[in-house]
């Protein structure tokens, strides 16, 4: 990664930090975008601001407690405000994630969520979601089984993620067409334990690119930008 693009995700971070309030549950991403937030949210704590995470990856959760963030176990209610980087983001604020491994938990904290907002550097940006691999986690047993019914849809590879599961990366020569399709297809397939795309699911994303960093709402999305507080809505079930 070149220290431009570094640079890009720290100010997406940074400005995400702006919607952090004293009291908050905040849910913390995973990736190195995610973690300059986490860093950030240390910060505030450090300073005097009462705070509490819910982590979505073991590399976040020990950071958290690297840096004095109290770490929720047990969610009693939602997430105040969840904060994750993403892979690929299209014009509707549809995602690809996971590449890092910990999709699984980063789906839960996102929709478990009052507000979902998603931090990236400008070259996460797709017309159309699948430019690159859709990480597909799938229980080890009768992977090959699984697998071969995913290979219908793509072609895979495999790695262990944090839950002891497997990942198949899926790609898609032109791209994914229908986001909402493909997630349903995958998450009815026996043996799948979830899916990178994250379909409905974004209320806001912070974009950084060298006039800095804007926010585009989803209720905003044909126009492909907003203010600071729109955005809010209810999660989709993809
Ligand atoms: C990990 C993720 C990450 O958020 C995604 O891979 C982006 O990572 P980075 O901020 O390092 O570019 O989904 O599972």
């Amino acid at each position: 990664m070149s220290s431009k693009q570094d640079a890009l995700k720290r100010a997406a971070a940074e400005k995400a930090l702006e919607l952090v309030q004293d009291g908050m549950l905040l849910g913390l991403g995973s990736g190195s975008t995610a973690r300059y937030f986490t860093e950030g949210v240390g910060r505030l704590v450090a300073s005097g601001m009462k705070l509490r995470c819910v982590p979505s990856s073991r590399a976040t959760a020990e950071l958290a407690a690297e840096l004095g963030i109290p770490i929720v176990q047990e969610l009693l209610g939602a997430i105040d405000l969840a904060v994750d980087g993403a892979d690929e983001v299209d014009p509707n604020l549809n995602l690809i994630k996971g590449r890092g491994g910990a999709l699984f938990r980063e789906k839960i904290v996102a929709a478990a969520s009052k507000r979902f907002v998603v931090v990236v550097d400008e070259s996460k940006l797709v017309k159309h979601l699948g430019v690159d691999a859709l990480p597909v986690e799938v229980s080890p047993f009768l992977w090959r089984t699984t697998a071969e019914r995913l290979i219908a849809l793509g072609s895979s590879l495999t790695f262990i993620t944090d839950n002891g599961n497997l990942i198949l990366d899926l790609t898609f020569d032109g791209g994914i067409d229908s986001p909402v399709g493909l997630a349903t297809a995958i998450k009815v397939t026996p043996g799948v334990v979830e899916h990178g795309l994250f379909v409905e699911m974004t209320d806001t994303c912070i974009v950084a690119g060298p006039a800095g960093p804007r926010m585009l709402g989803r209720s905003a999305v044909a126009r492909h930008e907003t203010g600071p507080d729109s955005g809010r809505g209810p999660k989709g079930r993809h």
